[in-house]
């Protein structure tokens, strides 16, 4: 070959290597880093499962109003964050080193953008102000405090403003005792206008209005606190009134049980028309979430269902939604809504705006390793796509040998890049 046109085939293998390597990788494949992944996945390790080959998984649910669409609000599910603004490594806006358990790793902004409509804030007097805490004995510290509410309601006013269809749940663990300290809060944040007023809240048990009658109205933010007299002097929902809850922390991971937290009726009450599933142990624990938040999550929302009446939880509340072992959270959001809209198993199958009960074929997907194979920093995986047939067989087998040798040309030019860049 002439140095020119062997110049041209190194052009040409490196322009399709950088091609391949940027092109996204599908659920289940292994990954390095975020950033291959298909949008709405995450490139994670699941150690507390013995998961140690980095695979792409889920990070967004469906939004299940885009796929069937205009039914009642209790008759959708939605991905919550219990202590949404408790996030890792945050340091308190007194300036303290915050002492308190962290159960979440981004921003509320950040967690809407992912899909997450449900948020669970514990509000406090603090500084002459409102503040988000995750505190002790119904006192705020500086230690404990994370930072003033208004900053995150105006992330929620934000989202609400930009995406004039999506709906948003608030459920407020309230240690507020300043007069109006709560409304005063929201009016400033600029939320008030998206207000869902108590009086259209159904208290027998009955459907709540539809998703498009909240959106035609903007009606769109709906609020509930656990002080039971702020329904009548703020009209703030008293939680309890309108949904059940099972037990939080330890005890309600309990394999086999569902008990009802104490202040909530208990979960077979059908004169309210919410359930609240909560998942997540006492202590919050960042490794130990990935295991968690796949299937024992899903294994007690089956549980949940039979002892609840045969009901699907309308919020799936869990620490650190973005670790699982797979589909986590949103695979479980995804399920919920699938029963509650279509009666498939999850809402990816339902057809378009589908109460019907047929649903699309589930891709076949074969479980992938756990476990990285000796040796390599990377290695390739059945592809959790339709396989049926001899015919996606030997394609899959042809993309896994590119895959390996793109990966390898991609490999050697990086270290040959390096080596130009030291020389
Ligand atoms: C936190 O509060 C304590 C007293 O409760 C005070 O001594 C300390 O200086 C405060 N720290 C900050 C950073 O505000
Ligand atoms: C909140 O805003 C509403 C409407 O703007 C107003 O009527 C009400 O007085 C305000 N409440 C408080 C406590 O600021
Ligand atoms: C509801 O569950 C309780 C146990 O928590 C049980 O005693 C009761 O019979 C159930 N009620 C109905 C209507 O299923
Ligand atoms: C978190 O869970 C892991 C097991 O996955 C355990 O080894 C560790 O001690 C737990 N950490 C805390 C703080 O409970
Ligand atoms: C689904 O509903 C939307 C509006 O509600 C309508 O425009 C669309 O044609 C429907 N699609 C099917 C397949 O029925």
């Amino acid at each position: 070959m002439k140095a020119r046109s062997r110049l041209h085939a190194v052009l040409v293998v490196a322009a399709a290597s950088l091609f391949y390597c940027s092109s996204s990788l599908q659920m289940g494949e292994t990954c390095s880093a975020d950033s291959q992944c298909a949008a709405g996945l995450l490139c994670e390790t699941c150690p507390a499962n013995g998961n140690t080959r980095p695979r792409c998984t889920r990070l967004q649910p469906v939004i299940p109003t885009t796929k069937v669409k205009g039914l009642a609000f209790n008759k959708y599910s939605w991905l919550t964050t219990h202590n949404s603004y408790a996030l890792s490594g945050m340091t308190s806006a007194t300036g303290a080193t915050i002492l308190s358990p962290t159960n979440q790793e981004d921003s509320v902004a950040s967690q809407l953008q992912n899909g997450v409509r449900g948020l669970m804030l514990d509000m406090y007097d603090f500084e002459n102000d409102i503040w988000l805490c995750h505190s002790i004995g119904g006192h705020c510290y500086n230690f404990t405090a994370f930072q003033p509410a208004i900053n995150v309601l105006k992330e929620i006013q934000s989202f609400l403003e930009a995406n004039p269809t999506e709906i948003v749940t608030i459920i407020i663990e309230d240690y507020v005792t300043s007069p109006k300290g709560l409304t005063k809060v929201f009016n400033e944040s600029g939320l008030s206008k998206y207000w869902f007023p108590v009086s259209r809240m159904p208290k027998d048990g009955s459907d709540w209005p539809t998703v498009d009658d909240m959106t035609q109205k903007n009606q769109r933010l709906v609020v509930f606190t656990s002080i039971k007299s702020k329904e009548a002097s703020e009209g703030i929902a008293y939680q309890w009134r309108y949904m059940v809850e099972n037990q939080y922390g330890n005890g309600g991971m309990i394999a086999g049980s569902c008990p009802n937290r104490a202040e909530s009726l208990p979960m077979n009450s059908t004169t309210v028309s919410l359930v609240l599933q909560n998942y997540f142990p006492t202590n919050p624990n960042s490794t130990e979430a990935c295991a968690d938040n796949s299937a024992p999550l899903i294994s007690m929302m089956n549980t949940c269902f039979k002892l609840d009446g045969n009901r699907w939880p309308n919020f799936i509340a869990v620490d650190f939604y973005q670790r699982s072992d797979g589909g986590g959270a949103p695979e479980a959001v995804d399920e919920a809504n699938g029963r509650l809209t279509c009666g498939c198993i999850s809402i990816a199958y339902c057809k378009e705006n589908g109460t019907s009960s047929s649903c699309d074929a589930p891709p076949l997907a074969p479980p992938p390793p756990a476990e990285l194979s000796p040796g390599k920093s990377s290695s390739t995986t059945p592809l959790p796509q339709q396989s049926s047939g001899a015919r996606t067989d030997s394609r899959r087998v042809l993309r896994q040998w590119t895959y390996v040798m793109f990966t390898a040309i991609c490999y050697a030019l990086s270290i040959e890049a390096k080596y130009l860049v030291a020389v």
